[in-house]
């Protein structure tokens, strides 16, 4: 089956929307029911009505799909279709449910060789939608964007630290960054720190382990940017988690040189054809 990614791409936009205020409107009404699955991690009713909103979306358009989502797991009701759709309905819970504004909608699709090709990121608070199909480069709130080229000193780098892991690689990749005479930014969303970083608004983004929710869509993002990434399918394993390194063109040598030894199975972006 042939995918339509433009029909798939104007789905999703419209869908990250609604998505995104339907999370907003929990905020608006206040006392939002919140669970905790482990320390600093919380699922809220937002989260959940999200997912559920965006799988009732896909199942009603694209019965045949797969769909992936952090809340409701994997391949579920349709296990064989060509197209998965990867889905984190809010990424930054914890800054959700602590009243700050850094948390997105995140939706992917990967074809079924595994090859990402659609990415969306929504943040409904700042009213930007990032959308990028294959081939077709980055946009936002459906206009093209043109990144300037620029060094690791010349911007800020994206850092996540994931909760309960081990605290070394965010540490090394930190102590190297400061040694070249860089800054870093945490959002608190690592989907929206990629989403930044295809903006041209970072300059490079590590995260020593991410899932394929928060990392997939920002992946499609900054590869039609014009930017580096390593890729997250690399081991052909969409549940496994792994390191995320990526960087706009001109920092991705030294991104590179500072994590290198963090990203075990990674090419660099010399061995990169993207770059
Ligand atoms: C988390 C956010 C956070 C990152 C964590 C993720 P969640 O996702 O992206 O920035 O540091 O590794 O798990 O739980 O808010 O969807
Ligand atoms: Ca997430
Ligand atoms: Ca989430």
């Amino acid at each position: 089956m042939v995918i339509d990614g433009v029909e798939r791409q104007t789905f999703a936009e419209e869908l990250a929307v609604e998505a995104g205020n339907l999370a907003l409107s929990y905020l608006e009404r206040g006392d939002i029911e919140v669970r905790s699955k482990g320390v600093l991690d919380w699922v809220t009713e937002a989260d959940l009505a999200t997912e559920r909103l965006i799988r009732r979306r896909i199942g009603e358009s694209f019965p045949d799909d797969n769909i992936l989502g952090e809340e409701g797991g994997g391949g579920s009701p349709h296990e064989t279709g060509p197209n998965t759709w990867v889905i984190d309905p809010i990424d930054g819970t914890t800054c959700f449910v602590s009243g700050l504004p850094s948390w997105c909608v995140s939706i992917a699709c990967i074809d079924d060789e595994g090859h990402p090709y659609l990415g969306v990121i929504r943040d409904p608070v700042g009213a930007e939608t990032f959308s990028a199909l294959e081939g077709n480069g980055l946009t936002i709130n459906g206009r093209g964007v043109s990144v300037p080229i620029r060094g690791i000193t010349e911007g800020l780098v994206g850092v996540g630290h994931p909760r309960n892991a081990p605290s070394k690689p965010t540490l090394t990749f930190l102590q190297n960054l400061f040694d070249v005479g860089g800054l870093f930014y945490s959002s608190g969303s690592a989907a929206l720190g990629l989403a930044y970083l295809a903006a041209g608004r970072l300059v490079g983004f590590f995260e020593s382990d991410l899932r394929a929710w928060d990392a997939l869509a920002g992946e499609v993002l900054i590869r039609e940017s014009g930017g580096w990434s390593t890729r997250f399918m690399r081991d052909g394993s969409l549940t496994t988690s792994k390191p995320v390194l990526a960087a706009n063109r001109g920092s991705a040598s030294a991104m590179w040189g500072m994590a290198a030894d963090l990203m075990e199975g990674c090419s660099g972006p010399d061995q990169d054809i993207t770059l």
